[in-house]
C-alpha cells in the first residue's frame, strides 16, 4: 500500500489566491467559478470593462453568490495589454493579498479575415495581448508568485493558449494567421518560463482549448457553419463545455498538478488531430 499525504486535498485549492485575466466571461469565468468551488480563498478577476452586461461587476456578484464557497471573488479593471495597467494591477494585489498562488493569463484577442485584408492594427492588438502582455504580467507578478511558492507546492502560471498554437486552423476567407502565430508563441513562452521559473518554485503550463462557445469564438463558429456542423466534425461529437475547462484548470492549479511543468494540454476532444475534410477546427 502507498501512503499519500492529504489524498483528500489532491484536487483542492483551499487558502489559495488566484488572478484570472479575462475573468468576466467565457473560459476565464469558468475558471474563476471552478477555483472558488475547489476552495480558493480569493479569486481576483480582471477585464477592461467593470460595468455592463459582460463587465467584471456582474461576474463578481455571480461568483460571490455561488452556494457553499468559503472564499470570495474581487474584480479589478485593467487592460492587460498595457504595461502601466499591469503594474498598477499587480500593485493592488500586493497591497491586498501580499502573494499570488495561481496566475491565469487567459484574456485573448483574435482576428479573422483574408490574409490581404488584415490591418496592421489587428496584429499589434493580438501580439500585445496574447504574447507581450502575458510575458509582462508574469514578469511583474514574479515577487508575488515567489512569495507563495514552495518546493512541495509551487505557485502556478497557467497560460490559456489555443490549439491554434499547434496546428494551422484557418487560412483563406476566415484566416486567423496572426492569432495562430500568437498562440504558438504563447505555447513556447510557457516552455521557457517553466525552465526559467521552475527553480524559483513556480511552474508554468499551457492549456490549449479547441472551440468553446463564447463571445470571442461566436463569430468564427457561425462562419464555419455553426455549432451543429462543428460538433459533427469533432471526434467527440461536441464542442467544449465549462466543466472541461474547470477540470483541467483545477488539476493544474492543485496539489495533483504540482510536478507538471512546461506541459501543454489540448482540451479539444481530439479535433486538432483531424485535418482536411474531417475537421473545421
Ligand atoms: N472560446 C474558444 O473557443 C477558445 C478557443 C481557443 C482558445 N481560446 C482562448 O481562451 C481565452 C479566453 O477566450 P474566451 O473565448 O473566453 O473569450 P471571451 O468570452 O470573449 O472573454 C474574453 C475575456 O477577456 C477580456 N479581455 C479582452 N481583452 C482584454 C484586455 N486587453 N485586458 C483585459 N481583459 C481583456 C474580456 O473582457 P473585456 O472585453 O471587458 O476586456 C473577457 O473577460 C483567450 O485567450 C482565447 O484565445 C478560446
Amino acid at each position: 500500500m502507498s501512503q499519500f499525504q492529504d489524498f483528500n486535498k489532491l484536487f483542492r485549492l483551499d487558502g489559495k489566491v488566484a488572478l484570472i485575466t479575462g475573468g468576466s466571461r467565457g473560459l476565464g469565468l469558468h475558471t474563476a467559478t471552478a477555483f472558488l468551488q475547489a476552495g480558493a480563498s480569493r479569486v481576483i478577476i480582471t477585464a477592461r470593462k467593470a460595468g455592463g452586461e459582460h463587465g467584471i461587476d456582474q461576474a463578481v456578484a455571480k461568483l460571490n453568490a455561488l452556494p457553499g464557497i468559503s472564499g470570495s471573488a474581487v474584480g479589478i479593471a485593467a487592460n492587460v495589454a498595457n504595461t502601466n495597467e499591469i503594474i498598477a494591477l499587480v500593485e493592488k494585489i500586493k497591497k491586498t493579498e501580499g502573494k499570488l498562488d495561481i496566475l491565469v493569463p487567459n484574456a485573448g484577442a483574435t482576428w479573422g479575415s483574408k490574409f490581404e485584408d488584415a490591418p496592421d492594427a489587428s496584429s499589434v492588438k493580438i501580439l500585445d495581448l496574447n504574447v507581450r502582455g502575458v510575458f509582462t504580467l508574469v514578469q511583474k507578478s514574479l515577487p508575488l508568485l515567489e512569495a507563495a511558492g514552495t518546493r512541495r507546492d509551487p505557485s502556478r502560471v497557467i497560460i490559456v493558449s489555443s490549439t491554434a498554437g499547434v496546428n494551422v486552423p484557418h487560412v483563406g476567407e476566415n484566416g486567423t494567421i496572426m492569432y495562430s502565430v500568437s498562440k504558438a508563441a504563447a505555447h513556447h513562452l510557457g516552455r521557457n518560463l517553466a525552465v526559467e521559473l521552475g527553480p524559483r518554485n513556480i511552474t508554468t503550463n499551457v492549456v490549449a482549448p479547441g472551440f468553446f462557445p463564447s463571445k470571442l469564438a461566436a463569430g468564427l463558429i457561425e462562419k464555419l457553419g455553426g455549432e451543429e456542423e462543428l460538433n459533427a466534425s469533432n471526434p467527440r461529437k461536441r464542442l467544449g463545455i465549462p466543466e472541461d475547462i474547470a477540470g483541467v484548470m483545477v488539476y493544474l492549479a492543485s496539489p495533483a498538478g504540482s510536478y507538471i511543468n512546461g506541459e501543454d494540454i489540448s482540451v479539444d476532444g481530439g479535433a486538432r488531430l483531424c485535418s482536411g475534410a474531417h475537421s473545421k477546427l
